[in-house]
């Protein structure tokens, strides 16, 4: 059974399949590269994807999203593409490494780095942001919903600080695409990072950045763009000159797929399923003498993921336990973002994170939480 979808969803809907074999079998031409059928072919799958993409975040030109590797990728660009020495920016002590690392890289190239910490339950608050905005803050760039306890973060106020503080407001979707509504015109967002091999049922080594019009990004790799060939600066043409060198065709006609699916199940429709597993789960869990579940008490506050530690239980053997006795994949430690389990409290050890996916069901939940007891129990009889 796979709990990781925080990581990367599995399985992905058929259609996903389908249309990964599709552009890899039958159309297999690199698109803006030819003016033959296939590559007019491929530039087609690659618009209606971007459009895809355009419909599910309410974007109103589609050509302001630039195709990333995964999250990662998009959150480098969209730092190292706007930031320069001497700009200060803003994020929180729930951010994931790949927000915090390509921040550290920066500091050292001259921009200023405030690091807010979040309440115990992983929720910011918009008046410490207020606080340390200063005069040149150029960025406030924050995950939405945290990929360790599932905090969500207030985004509406943020965006609104955001705009009277004259900064631009990055959001982090790792973990909030494809289960909660994002409306970059309603929330005010100049940059979005999105992955598309998580909540968007895409395949692995696919991602978006979304920017909006009126910011000014450099690129942050050159190359072939397929056009403007003669020019020896990278042309910084929407979106092509940040897609440099050939795309993940067959990637991106996958991701295509899962937003459709995700646009036809609906995103309400979604998140009452996960919103109903994650609950059946706690309830289960809290029964358990020792457990502690982190993050908002209140689960309204929470989306994703759900983490846990049982006292006197390592998390990563609860996770093996998991795995080789009942075939559950959950993942534990730090997962990428030890700030967060410092705020937590969870440093060093970690939790054990659970995410369910759209495929997983309530039966899948109560034999979970039926496994976990007998892990525990084991472990606590081994030591
Ligand atoms: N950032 C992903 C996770 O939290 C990989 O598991």
């Amino acid at each position: 059974m796979y709990l990781d979808n925080a990581a990367t969803s599995f399985p992905k809907p058929e259609k996903v399949y389908e249309a990964v074999m599709h552009a890899m079998r039958d159309v297999g031409a690199s698109p803006g590269r030819g003016g033959y059928r296939r590559s007019l072919e491929a530039a087609r799958i690659l618009f209606q994807a971007r459009e895809a993409a355009a419909r599910l975040f309410s974007i109103s030109d589609s050509e302001q999203i630039i195709f990333t590797q995964n999250a990662t990728g998009a959150l480098n660009l969209a730092l190292q593409g706007t930031l320069v020495s001497g700009d200060h920016v803003i994020t929180t002590s729930m951010d994931h490494n790949s927000m915090l690392r390509p921040l550290y890289a920066l500091r050292n190239r001259g921009v200023e780095l405030s690091i807010v910490s979040t309440g115990h339950d992983g929720v910011v608050s918009v008046e410490d942001i207020r606080r340390a905005v200063r005069k040149n803050t150029k960025i406030i760039a924050v995950s939405h919903v945290s990929n360790v306890c599932g905090a969500i973060q207030p985004i509406k106020q943020l965006a609104e600080l955001c705009h009277e503080a004259g900064a631009l407001f990055l959001l982090d979707a790792a973990q909030s695409a494809g289960y909660l509504p994002i409306d970059v015109g309603h929330y005010a967002i100049d940059l979005l990072a999105v992955p598309g091999h998580k909540g968007l049922l895409g395949p692995s080594g696919t991602g978006l950045l979304y920017v909006a019009p009126q910011v000014n990004i450099r690129s942050v790799i050159q190359g072939g763009t397929g056009s403007h060939s003669t020019a020896e600066e990278q042309p910084l043409v929407m979106p092509d000159g940040f897609e440099a060198g050939t795309c993940n065709l067959p990637g991106i006609a996958g991701l295509q797929a899962g937003i459709e699916f995700v646009l036809e199940r609906g995103l309400s429709a979604v998140y009452l399923h996960e919103s109903a597993l994650l609950n059946q789960m706690e309830q289960s869990l809290r029964d358990i003498p020792g457990v502690t579940i982190y993050g908002p008490a209140d689960p309204s506050g929470r989306c994703a993921v759900l983490s846990f530690t049982a006292s006197g239980v390592d998390s990563a053997l609860l996770a093996a336990e998991l795995d080789h006795g009942f075939d559950i994949a959950v993942r534990a430690g730090l997962h990428c973002a030890p700030m967060a389990h410092r705020t937590l409290g969870t440093f060093p050890g970690g939790t054990v994170r659970v995410s369910p996916g759209w495929s997983t069901t309530s039966e899948e939940i109560a034999f979970f939480s039926d496994a976990v007891v007998q892990c525990i129990a084991k472990i606590r009889k081994s030591v």
